[in-house]
């Protein structure tokens, strides 16, 4: 069933609990997050990055990604993770994205909030649900770096006014968390994502979201996280399943038994992090 960003993460919002939303770069992906929703019955949201984008395609994310939507059992929305360029968020919404994130983030404040309130305006236009970001979150997603000493924690109060002036779905909240491995245990500021969660009363995003261990993730949905972002963790699992098995079977050339394997690796660890994240069992008819 495909639905917007908005259904789906208002649902969230409202109770209590956050949607996994996975980045997909191939058919195996796609098809490891569906299952792994089904079986947990969990909503849940497949995103591709403009990375992603460049390296499948536009068509092909949108058509593999909404057929998969379709065909579920459980709600789906199909979103664009980090757009910064005008026009690859017009070719998503054209084909059939149900939401687009803004990322205007490395702007100043009043040129975030002018960037963000023209996607919105069109984007809402034609039913697109929209995600933007305030305040920078450090490490790298792709092909956006945000060096660890220019990383900034979201302002409650800039977070009012901005979600007041921009009209904005949901808002991805720097708290401690960055994109890509992590060296050290990451720390979260809870408080600072209950004191946003108490002024603006919406679905809150929190990216960088691999690694960061179970209790944790358990808190920050405690204090109003609703969207939770992977990347890194899957890509780990498709890497390390396709490492064993071409080591262990040398011999073997056929790309579906190599790929096979790493498609289960992929949906046992995102199943996981569907129950860990509290959406399983959240699916709605
Ligand atoms: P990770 O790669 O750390 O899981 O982050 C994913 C993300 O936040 C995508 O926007």
């Amino acid at each position: 069933m495909l639905v917007t960003g908005k259904q789906i993460l208002d649902h969230a919002h409202e109770n209590g609990y956050a949607v996994g939303a996975f980045n997909v770069n191939n058919m195996e992906i796609v098809q490891a997050i569906i299952e792994a929703a089904e079986e947990t019955k969990s909503p849940v949201i497949l995103q591709a990055s403009q990375g992603g984008l460049k390296y499948a395609g536009v068509e092909y994310i949108a058509e593999m990604a909404k057929v998969a939507a379709r065909n579920a059992s459980v709600p789906v929305a199909v979103h664009l993770d980090h757009g910064t360029d005008f026009t690859q968020i017009m070719q998503c919404i054209r084909n059939g994205f149900t939401s687009v994130m803004i990322d205007a983030s490395k702007k100043p404040l009043e040129e975030n909030i002018a960037t963000t309130k023209k996607i919105v305006d069109i984007a809402h236009a034609v039913g697109v649900s929209v995600e933007a970001e305030l305040g920078k979150i450090g490490g790298t997603e792709d092909d956006i770096t945000v060096d660890e000493k220019d990383a900034t924690f979201t302002d409650p109060d800039e977070a009012e006014k901005f979600v007041k002036e921009t009209g904005v779905d949901y808002l991805a909240i720097a708290v401690g968390t960055a994109h890509g491995p992590y060296k050290g245990e990451p720390k979260l500021d809870f408080d600072r994502i209950k004191t946003i969660k108490e002024r603006l009363n919406m679905p809150s995003v929190l990216h960088g979201s691999s690694g960061v261990p179970e209790e944790s993730i358990k808190k920050a949905v405690s204090q109003g996280i609703n969207k939770i972002n992977i990347d890194t963790d899957i890509r780990m699992a498709f890497n390390k399943a396709v490492r064993e098995f071409v080591a262990e079977n040398p011999d073997v050339y056929d790309p579906r038994k190599i790929l096979g394997p790493a498609r289960e690796e992929m949906k046992k660890v995102i199943a996981e992090k569907m129950k860990m994240f509290g959406a399983a069992g959240k699916a709605w008819k």
